[in-house]
Protein backbone atom coordinates (compact mmCIF):
# COMPACT_ATOMS: atom_id res chain seq x y z
CA UNK A 1 0.00 0.00 0.00
CA UNK A 2 3.12 2.55 0.93
CA UNK A 3 4.69 1.85 -2.37
CA UNK A 4 1.88 2.72 -4.10
CA UNK A 5 1.02 6.17 -2.37
CA UNK A 6 4.57 7.06 -2.61
CA UNK A 7 4.13 7.39 -6.79
CA UNK A 8 3.75 10.84 -5.76
CA UNK A 9 1.17 13.10 -8.46
CA UNK A 10 0.52 9.48 -10.22
CA UNK A 11 -1.18 8.06 -6.57
CA UNK A 12 -3.00 11.66 -6.03
CA UNK A 13 -4.77 11.77 -9.60
CA UNK A 14 -5.65 7.82 -8.94
CA UNK A 15 -7.47 9.19 -5.77
CA UNK A 16 -8.89 11.88 -7.33
CA UNK A 17 -11.05 9.58 -9.90
CA UNK A 18 -11.08 7.22 -7.23
CA UNK A 19 -13.28 10.09 -5.11
CA UNK A 20 -15.08 11.64 -8.11
CA UNK A 21 -16.43 8.08 -8.87
CA UNK A 22 -17.16 7.20 -5.39
CA UNK A 23 -18.28 10.57 -3.56
CA UNK A 24 -15.91 9.66 -0.95
CA UNK A 25 -15.20 13.42 -0.02
CA UNK A 26 -18.58 14.32 0.25
CA UNK A 27 -19.74 11.20 2.59
CA UNK A 28 -16.38 11.59 4.56
CA UNK A 29 -17.07 15.38 5.12
CA UNK A 30 -20.95 14.40 5.99
CA UNK A 31 -20.03 12.14 8.42
CA UNK A 32 -17.18 14.28 10.20
CA UNK A 33 -20.09 17.52 9.95
CA UNK A 34 -22.01 15.11 11.71
CA UNK A 35 -20.27 14.07 15.01
CA UNK A 36 -18.00 17.03 15.20
CA UNK A 37 -20.35 18.64 17.77
CA UNK A 38 -19.27 15.99 20.11
CA UNK A 39 -15.91 17.60 19.85
CA UNK A 40 -16.35 20.76 19.92
CA UNK A 41 -18.62 20.93 23.25
CA UNK A 42 -15.80 18.74 25.27
CA UNK A 43 -13.16 22.18 24.87
CA UNK A 44 -13.19 25.08 27.59
CA UNK A 45 -14.83 28.06 26.90
CA UNK A 46 -12.42 31.05 26.39
CA UNK A 47 -9.32 29.15 25.34
CA UNK A 48 -7.06 31.90 23.13
CA UNK A 49 -6.29 29.44 20.29
CA UNK A 50 -7.56 25.97 19.30
CA UNK A 51 -4.83 23.58 18.13
CA UNK A 52 -5.27 20.73 15.20
CA UNK A 53 -3.02 17.99 14.13
CA UNK A 54 -3.40 16.12 10.63
CA UNK A 55 -1.67 13.56 9.89
CA UNK A 56 -1.21 11.97 6.84
CA UNK A 57 -2.77 15.41 5.15
CA UNK A 58 -2.73 14.72 1.81
CA UNK A 59 -3.40 17.62 -0.48
CA UNK A 60 -5.08 19.25 2.04
CA UNK A 61 -8.69 19.21 0.45
CA UNK A 62 -10.29 17.67 3.36
CA UNK A 63 -8.08 18.92 6.08
CA UNK A 64 -9.54 22.37 4.55
CA UNK A 65 -13.14 21.60 5.10
CA UNK A 66 -12.20 19.63 8.55
CA UNK A 67 -11.24 23.15 9.19
CA UNK A 68 -14.41 24.97 8.10
CA UNK A 69 -16.60 22.54 9.99
CA UNK A 70 -14.43 23.32 13.49
CA UNK A 71 -14.61 26.75 12.96
CA UNK A 72 -18.46 26.92 12.07
CA UNK A 73 -19.20 24.71 15.51
CA UNK A 74 -16.84 27.16 17.62
CA UNK A 75 -18.14 30.19 16.86
CA UNK A 76 -21.63 28.87 17.47
CA UNK A 77 -20.78 26.90 20.51
CA UNK A 78 -18.17 29.32 22.21
CA UNK A 79 -20.58 31.94 21.17
CA UNK A 80 -17.48 34.32 19.61
CA UNK A 81 -17.02 35.42 16.09
CA UNK A 82 -12.94 35.81 16.52
CA UNK A 83 -11.63 32.08 17.01
CA UNK A 84 -7.87 31.30 16.35
CA UNK A 85 -6.71 28.02 14.96
CA UNK A 86 -3.05 26.71 14.64
CA UNK A 87 -3.42 23.84 12.20
CA UNK A 88 -0.20 21.43 12.07
CA UNK A 89 -0.23 19.09 8.70
CA UNK A 90 1.82 16.36 8.65
CA UNK A 91 2.57 15.24 5.22
CA UNK A 92 5.21 12.98 3.51
CA UNK A 93 4.56 13.55 -0.15
CA UNK A 94 6.44 16.23 -1.54
CA UNK A 95 3.91 16.53 -4.39
CA UNK A 96 0.89 16.40 -1.87
CA UNK A 97 2.80 19.14 0.37
CA UNK A 98 3.14 21.43 -2.67
CA UNK A 99 -0.14 21.42 -3.19
CA UNK A 100 -1.25 21.59 0.63
CA UNK A 101 0.64 25.34 0.47
CA UNK A 102 -0.73 26.74 -2.39
CA UNK A 103 -4.21 25.91 -0.93
CA UNK A 104 -2.96 27.35 2.55
CA UNK A 105 -2.37 30.56 0.40
CA UNK A 106 -6.05 30.67 -1.19
CA UNK A 107 -7.20 30.15 2.43
CA UNK A 108 -5.96 33.23 4.07
CA UNK A 109 -9.97 34.16 4.93
CA UNK A 110 -10.35 31.51 7.24
CA UNK A 111 -7.66 33.55 9.68
CA UNK A 112 -5.98 30.16 10.21
CA UNK A 113 -2.02 29.78 11.14
CA UNK A 114 -0.92 27.08 9.46
CA UNK A 115 2.52 24.47 9.90
CA UNK A 116 3.09 22.36 6.81
CA UNK A 117 5.50 19.98 7.76
CA UNK A 118 6.84 17.60 4.89
CA UNK A 119 7.83 14.16 6.83
CA UNK A 120 6.79 10.94 8.15
CA UNK A 121 4.75 11.02 11.22
CA UNK A 122 7.55 8.29 12.59
CA UNK A 123 10.08 11.40 11.64
CA UNK A 124 7.86 14.03 13.39
CA UNK A 125 7.50 11.37 16.37
CA UNK A 126 10.92 11.32 16.87
CA UNK A 127 11.87 15.21 16.28
CA UNK A 128 8.91 15.71 18.66
CA UNK A 129 10.39 13.93 21.65
CA UNK A 130 13.84 16.14 22.09
CA UNK A 131 11.23 19.17 23.10
CA UNK A 132 9.13 17.30 25.45
CA UNK A 133 8.66 20.31 27.29
CA UNK A 134 7.94 23.10 24.86
CA UNK A 135 5.31 20.12 23.09
CA UNK A 136 2.21 22.01 21.96
CA UNK A 137 -0.65 19.95 23.06
CA UNK A 138 -3.83 19.33 20.65
CA UNK A 139 -7.31 19.93 20.61
CA UNK A 140 -8.13 17.50 17.61
CA UNK A 141 -5.61 14.91 16.07
CA UNK A 142 -7.11 13.34 12.75
CA UNK A 143 -5.90 10.36 10.80
CA UNK A 144 -8.10 10.68 7.65
CA UNK A 145 -7.27 7.32 5.97
CA UNK A 146 -3.62 7.60 6.94
CA UNK A 147 -3.60 5.23 9.88
CA UNK A 148 -2.32 2.72 7.78
CA UNK A 149 0.65 3.43 7.32
CA UNK A 150 1.69 3.80 10.66
CA UNK A 151 1.84 1.11 13.65
CA UNK A 152 -1.49 1.36 15.77
CA UNK A 153 -0.75 1.15 18.68
CA UNK A 154 2.72 2.90 18.53
CA UNK A 155 0.28 5.99 17.26
CA UNK A 156 -2.44 6.03 19.48
CA UNK A 157 0.08 6.23 22.80
CA UNK A 158 2.23 8.77 21.31
CA UNK A 159 -0.81 10.89 20.79
CA UNK A 160 -2.77 10.36 23.47
CA UNK A 161 0.45 10.74 26.15
CA UNK A 162 1.82 13.81 24.43
CA UNK A 163 0.20 15.31 21.53
CA UNK A 164 -3.67 15.23 23.00
CA UNK A 165 -4.76 18.06 24.84
CA UNK A 166 -6.89 16.73 28.37
CA UNK A 167 -10.59 17.73 26.59
CA UNK A 168 -9.11 16.99 23.18
CA UNK A 169 -9.94 14.09 21.01
CA UNK A 170 -8.41 11.86 18.04
CA UNK A 171 -10.56 11.33 15.04
CA UNK A 172 -9.85 8.22 12.47
CA UNK A 173 -11.66 7.72 9.59
CA UNK A 174 -10.57 4.21 8.40
CA UNK A 175 -11.81 1.82 5.19
CA UNK A 176 -13.86 -1.35 6.22
CA UNK A 177 -13.69 -4.37 4.06
CA UNK A 178 -15.14 -3.41 0.81
CA UNK A 179 -14.34 -3.52 -2.87
CA UNK A 180 -10.84 -2.69 -2.77
CA UNK A 181 -10.27 -5.13 0.20
CA UNK A 182 -11.30 -8.25 -1.96
CA UNK A 183 -9.27 -6.60 -4.91
CA UNK A 184 -6.24 -6.42 -2.87
CA UNK A 185 -6.74 -9.84 -1.52
CA UNK A 186 -6.98 -11.48 -4.60
CA UNK A 187 -3.39 -9.85 -5.70
CA UNK A 188 -1.80 -11.41 -2.42
CA UNK A 189 -4.10 -15.23 -3.15
CA UNK A 190 -3.99 -14.76 -6.56
CA UNK A 191 -5.48 -18.30 -6.89
CA UNK A 192 -8.30 -16.89 -4.77
CA UNK A 193 -11.46 -16.96 -6.94
CA UNK A 194 -15.49 -16.28 -6.10
CA UNK A 195 -17.04 -13.98 -3.43
CA UNK A 196 -15.38 -12.91 -0.10
CA UNK A 197 -15.50 -15.37 2.53
CA UNK A 198 -16.79 -14.86 5.75
CA UNK A 199 -13.04 -14.12 7.16
CA UNK A 200 -11.53 -10.23 6.60
CA UNK A 201 -8.30 -10.02 5.88
CA UNK A 202 -6.11 -9.10 8.58
CA UNK A 203 -4.96 -5.44 6.82
CA UNK A 204 -8.58 -4.63 6.76
CA UNK A 205 -9.22 -5.10 10.92
CA UNK A 206 -8.41 -1.41 11.54
CA UNK A 207 -11.65 -0.61 13.34
CA UNK A 208 -11.38 -3.39 15.38
CA UNK A 209 -7.78 -3.36 16.24
CA UNK A 210 -8.53 0.57 17.10
CA UNK A 211 -10.97 -0.10 19.03
CA UNK A 212 -9.13 -3.41 20.85
CA UNK A 213 -6.13 -0.96 21.87
CA UNK A 214 -8.53 2.08 22.71
CA UNK A 215 -11.02 -0.40 24.88
CA UNK A 216 -7.86 -2.23 27.13
CA UNK A 217 -6.05 1.17 27.06
CA UNK A 218 -9.39 2.16 29.35
CA UNK A 219 -10.20 5.32 26.78
CA UNK A 220 -13.48 6.61 25.70
CA UNK A 221 -14.63 5.89 21.98
CA UNK A 222 -17.69 6.09 19.56
CA UNK A 223 -17.55 4.35 16.10
CA UNK A 224 -19.95 6.01 12.91
CA UNK A 225 -19.79 2.90 10.37
CA UNK A 226 -21.51 4.18 6.72
CA UNK A 227 -21.90 2.35 3.14
CA UNK A 228 -22.21 3.59 -0.12
CA UNK A 229 -20.72 3.02 -3.66
CA UNK A 230 -18.00 3.07 -5.98
CA UNK A 231 -19.02 3.40 -10.00
CA UNK A 232 -16.72 1.18 -11.73
CA UNK A 233 -18.08 1.11 -15.30
CA UNK A 234 -15.33 2.80 -16.79
CA UNK A 235 -12.32 0.17 -15.33
CA UNK A 236 -14.03 -2.71 -18.06
CA UNK A 237 -12.97 0.59 -20.77
CA UNK A 238 -9.18 -0.07 -21.56
CA UNK A 239 -9.16 2.97 -23.38
CA UNK A 240 -10.46 5.23 -21.02
CA UNK A 241 -7.80 7.15 -18.61
CA UNK A 242 -9.99 7.80 -15.79
CA UNK A 243 -11.30 3.91 -16.05
CA UNK A 244 -7.35 3.02 -16.16
CA UNK A 245 -6.29 5.58 -13.01
CA UNK A 246 -9.66 4.34 -11.30
CA UNK A 247 -8.30 0.49 -11.75
CA UNK A 248 -4.49 1.70 -10.52
CA UNK A 249 -6.58 3.18 -7.03
CA UNK A 250 -8.34 0.03 -6.85
CA UNK A 251 -5.01 -2.23 -7.26
CA UNK A 252 -3.21 0.01 -5.57
CA UNK A 253 -0.51 -0.18 -8.32
CA UNK A 254 0.84 2.08 -10.83
CA UNK A 255 -0.30 1.08 -14.54
CA UNK A 256 -2.00 -1.85 -13.60
CA UNK A 257 -3.67 -2.89 -16.73
CA UNK A 258 -0.31 -2.59 -18.64
CA UNK A 259 2.03 -3.73 -16.17
CA UNK A 260 0.71 -6.76 -14.56
CA UNK A 261 0.48 -10.10 -15.67
CA UNK A 262 -2.23 -10.16 -18.53
CA UNK A 263 -3.78 -13.13 -16.73
CA UNK A 264 -3.89 -10.97 -13.37
CA UNK A 265 -5.54 -8.21 -15.14
CA UNK A 266 -8.16 -10.48 -16.85
CA UNK A 267 -9.41 -12.15 -13.15
CA UNK A 268 -8.72 -9.01 -11.65
CA UNK A 269 -11.17 -7.20 -13.92
CA UNK A 270 -13.43 -10.42 -13.59
CA UNK A 271 -13.54 -10.48 -10.07
CA UNK A 272 -14.23 -6.27 -10.29
CA UNK A 273 -17.49 -7.49 -12.26
CA UNK A 274 -18.95 -10.21 -10.39
CA UNK A 275 -18.42 -8.23 -6.79
CA UNK A 276 -20.47 -4.65 -8.08
CA UNK A 277 -24.30 -4.65 -9.05
CA UNK A 278 -25.62 -3.56 -12.23
CA UNK A 279 -27.98 -0.25 -12.41
CA UNK A 280 -28.85 1.89 -15.86
CA UNK A 281 -25.77 -1.09 -17.29
CA UNK A 282 -23.27 0.96 -15.12
CA UNK A 283 -21.44 -1.20 -12.50
CA UNK A 284 -21.33 -0.42 -8.74
CA UNK A 285 -19.25 -1.87 -6.33
CA UNK A 286 -19.40 -1.71 -2.13
CA UNK A 287 -17.32 1.17 -0.35
CA UNK A 288 -17.86 0.95 3.63
CA UNK A 289 -15.70 3.26 6.01
CA UNK A 290 -15.71 3.92 9.56
CA UNK A 291 -15.49 7.06 11.62
CA UNK A 292 -13.89 6.54 14.97
CA UNK A 293 -13.43 9.27 17.56
CA UNK A 294 -11.42 8.75 20.94
CA UNK A 295 -11.70 10.86 23.87
CA UNK A 296 -8.53 11.05 26.86
C1 LIG B 1 -5.28 8.01 1.44
S1 LIG B 1 -4.24 9.42 1.57
C2 LIG B 1 -5.29 10.47 2.52
C3 LIG B 1 -4.97 11.92 2.34
C4 LIG B 1 -5.93 12.88 3.05
N1 LIG B 1 -5.98 12.66 4.48
C5 LIG B 1 -7.33 12.75 2.45
O1 LIG B 1 -8.21 12.20 3.10
O2 LIG B 1 -7.51 13.21 1.31
C6 LIG B 1 -3.01 8.92 2.75
C7 LIG B 1 -1.92 9.95 2.98
O3 LIG B 1 -1.06 9.47 4.03
C8 LIG B 1 0.26 9.85 3.70
N2 LIG B 1 1.25 8.98 4.39
C9 LIG B 1 1.82 7.84 3.94
N3 LIG B 1 2.71 7.37 4.82
C10 LIG B 1 2.71 8.23 5.88
C11 LIG B 1 3.43 8.30 7.10
N4 LIG B 1 4.33 7.38 7.41
N5 LIG B 1 3.19 9.33 7.94
C12 LIG B 1 2.26 10.28 7.62
N6 LIG B 1 1.55 10.25 6.46
C13 LIG B 1 1.76 9.26 5.60
C14 LIG B 1 0.32 9.69 2.18
O4 LIG B 1 1.41 10.38 1.60
C15 LIG B 1 -1.05 10.18 1.77
O5 LIG B 1 -1.03 11.55 1.45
Amino acid sequence: MASFCETGEHYYRSLDVFKKKSDEFVRNIELIRNHMASVIQRLPQNQPCFNILSVGSGTGEVDMEILKIMKEELQRTQGRDQIKIYNRAIEPNEYACDLYKSSVKRANDLQIDFDVRCQTFQEYKVQGAEKLEERTKFDVIHFIHSIYYVDIEEALSHCIENELHANGSLLFMVEGPDLICWVLDKQRFPDWYGKPGDSVPESFKTVEKLCKIVGEAGWRYDVYNQEYEIDVTEVFDAESTEGNLLLDFLTHSKNFRDTADEQVVKEILALIKDLSTVKDERHFGKKMESLILIYK
